[in-house]
């Protein structure tokens, strides 16, 4: 049920090269406020550009990572670290290694956790998260189902980091990085809803046509855990950078 809705920063960019940008000029200005930041990192597609041009400007010197420190929203269940589908090998690869992030401030969440033990795990996670004072910036992607994390339709607005089950939605969606469908990981563990929403501020992402409908009922259509995006309605510092093909089906553009 809907009982108030916060208004939330939109920033509609040009193209994907300009939503990348900004995003990491938001990133960046982020640290300048604060160098100890402690962010939440997505993967997948979209933030692809945004790694870019932030690898781009710490090799320019206009950032230094040297104390931020970084934990990454959601792994596949049984995938090592060294293969390449992780989302702990896209980050290495893609932006970790690249800058001057220190070892002991990089938190990757494990995939090869025994999922009898889960629980702990868990508890163990939200603990350093605490540890470090909480999350000051989490930048998400989303799903065509609304996810964000692998927060599948139907995860609690107080879910913490947990093991979930993927939605055939996202399976079908993520099968694109795999040679077979039947590679898709089945499960994930996930920062939960919760955890997304005691993060001080959050940056969304979103590029391309697919995600015009998400977009859509997520920042205009009532809060409900059929659309896990829509509670985002509810955080008081929410700024969403879309690409014109993304923001295509919202009436209302900031
Ligand atoms: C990945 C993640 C997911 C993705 C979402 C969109 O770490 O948290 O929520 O952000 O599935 O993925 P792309 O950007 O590939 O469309």
């Amino acid at each position: 049920m809907l009982y108030y809705r916060i208004p939330m920063q939109i920033i509609v960019a040009r193209n994907y090269e300009s939503l990348s940008q900004k995003a990491a000029d938001f990133v960046v200005s982020a640290i300048l406020l604060k160098p100890s930041l402690v962010l939440a990192l997505p993967t997948g597609s979209t933030p692809l550009g945004m790694y870019k041009f932030l690898v781009e400007l710490y090799n320019r010197k206009k950032v230094d990572f040297s104390q931020v420190k970084v934990f990454d929203l959601d792994e596949y269940c049984g995938l090592t670290p060294e293969h390449s589908q992780s989302y702990a090998f896209y980050l290495r690869h893609n932006f970790l290694s690249q800058v001057n992030l220190k070892k002991e401030n990089i938190h990757l969440q494990d995939g090869l956790l025994d999922v009898s033990q889960a629980s702990q795990y868990s508890k163990q996670f939200e603990e350093t998260i605490e540890e470090v004072g909480g999350i000051d910036l989490a930048i998400l992607g989303i799903g065509r189902n609304g996810h964000i994390g692998f927060n599948e339709p139907g995860s609690k607005v107080d879910s913490l980091t947990r093991v979930i089950d993927l939605d055939d939605k996202t399976i079908q969606d993520n099968s694109r990085f795999f040679e077979n469908i039947s590679e898709v990981p089945r499960k994930a563990v996930t920062m939960g809803i919760g955890t997304i929403l005691n993060s001080q501020k959050i940056l969304l992402l979103a590029a391309g046509k697919n995600k015009a409908e998400v977009i859509n009922s997520s920042m205009e259509g009532p809060v409900t855990v059929r659309v896990p995006a829509s509670i985002l309605q509810r955080h008081p510092a929410v700024t969403i950078i879309l690409d014109q093909d993304a923001a295509s089906q919202l009436k209302r553009k900031e």
